[in-house]
């Protein structure tokens, strides 16, 4: 049985040694002490998933993206949503995204948020469009610049489609 709570400014070392002995992967030291100073400075929200102290995954809730699409419109986005591989399809995902999208709707009628193009991805591609999300109608973006077509781009994680989901009928 798993809970979701917005993380305590004080648990950026845990959730750093935390994050990269479970992940496969690991985050830039300082990852997360930065994300709990901008969260302390109203930036944004890091909401966790555990099981009773344990981690099993987050995702960020960022006020105002540094998309234009999304800054543009005063639409919050998502990012970051991380579950652990071992703790997987068991229903983690959706509910830091519940949780996310129950935070968005107290000040925005649309949750914006992009996923990678690559295989890596493709378990967030399918989540988040059986979620509602729609292409935002802008097409592929390189970061946050619009891709150019006739142009050349390296398929990496700033290779993104942002997709919007209405949040209030
Ligand atoms: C994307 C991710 C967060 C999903 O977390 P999760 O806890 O496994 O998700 P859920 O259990 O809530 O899955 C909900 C639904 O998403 C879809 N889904 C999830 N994983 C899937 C997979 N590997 N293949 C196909 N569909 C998948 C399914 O429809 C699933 O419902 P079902 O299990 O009833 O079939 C997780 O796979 C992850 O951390 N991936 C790596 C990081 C990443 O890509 N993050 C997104 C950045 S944009």
């Amino acid at each position: 049985m798993f809970s979701i709570r917005q993380a305590n400014q004080d648990e950026a070392a845990w959730l750093q040694a935390s994050f990269d002995s479970h992940m496969g992967w690991t985050k830039p030291p300082g990852y997360f002490a930065a994300a709990l100073e901008r969260q302390a400075q109203g930036h944004l929200a890091l909401l966790l998933a555990l099981e009773e102290s344990a981690y099993l995954g987050h995702c960020k809730v960022v006020w105002r993206s540094a998309y234009p699409g999304f800054r543009d419109r005063g639409t919050p986005e998502i990012q970051d949503l991380n579950v652990r591989p071992d703790y997987r399809r068991r229903g983690i995902g959706s509910a830091l995204l519940d949780a996310a999208e129950r935070r968005i709707a107290e000040r925005s009628d649309f949750a914006g948020i992009g996923f990678g193009l690559y295989a890596d991805y493709g378990a967030a591609q399918r989540l988040y469009i059986k979620r509602g999300y729609l292409p935002d109608g802008r097409g592929l973006h390189y970061g946050s610049n619009p891709a150019v077509a006739g142009e050349t781009y390296r398929v990496d994680d700033d290779l993104v489609l942002y997709l919007v989901k209405m949040l209030k009928p």
